[in-house]
């Protein structure tokens, strides 16, 4: 199995930050519709492991029990996802996690799009600041999170605190 090394990424959060479109929510569409877009997105990537689609629908079940109302969001073409954002709260810190775009509809700013409506929404409920976390050497993750502003804070899981 590859080792691999994961970071977390921190970004502040203004008053103002600019949404970056309308999307749907998550609640709108099928576990199972998502979890093929997600498992279409990281299929070929540095954190592909060859899970299934039952893998992927075990996991975005999980996901969408702890998505935050308001601030999670689904692109949407023809009545079908092709891209979501979800925002949970682990120990009181709000991730995006996961941000997924589906193959064909990469790098044209879509995951900038949703992200960035997550992180205005979550700014205008008064949320400080947001984190990520990124597998080391997946570079359109690190790209568009950079982009977003985000930064880099340590690995993940963090250290124990010295006692
Ligand atoms: C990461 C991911 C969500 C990016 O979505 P996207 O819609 O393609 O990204 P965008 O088009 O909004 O691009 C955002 C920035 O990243 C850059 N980028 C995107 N894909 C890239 C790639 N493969 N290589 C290098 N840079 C890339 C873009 O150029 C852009 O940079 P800029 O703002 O400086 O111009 C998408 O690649 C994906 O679904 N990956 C698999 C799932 C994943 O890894 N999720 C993140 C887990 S933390």
């Amino acid at each position: 199995m590859v080792e691999r090394r994961r970071f977390e990424y921190r970004r502040t959060l203004v008053a103002d930050v600019p949404s970056g479109g309308a999307f749907a929510a998550p609640s709108a569409f099928a576990c199972s519709a998502l979890a093929a877009v997600l498992l279409d997105a990281y299929r070929g990537t540095i954190d592909d492991e060859g899970e299934t689609l039952e893998d992927a629908v075990e996991f975005v079940d999980d996901a969408l029990d702890r998505a935050l109302d308001g601030v999670s969001f689904v692109a949407e073409s023809a009545g079908a996802p092709i891209a979501f954002c979800i925002v949970t709260l682990v120990h009181d810190v709000h991730y995006i996690d996961p941000i997924v775009v589906a193959p064909t509809w990469k790098q044209q700013r879509i995951g900038t799009a949703l992200v960035g409506t997550s992180l205005a929404e979550l700014a205008r409920s008064g949320v400080g600041e947001v984190g990520a976390v990124i597998t080391e050497g997946n570079v359109a993750s690190e790209s568009l999170f950079a982009s977003l502003g985000f930064e880099l804070v340590g690995p993940w899981p963090p250290a124990p605190a010295a006692v």
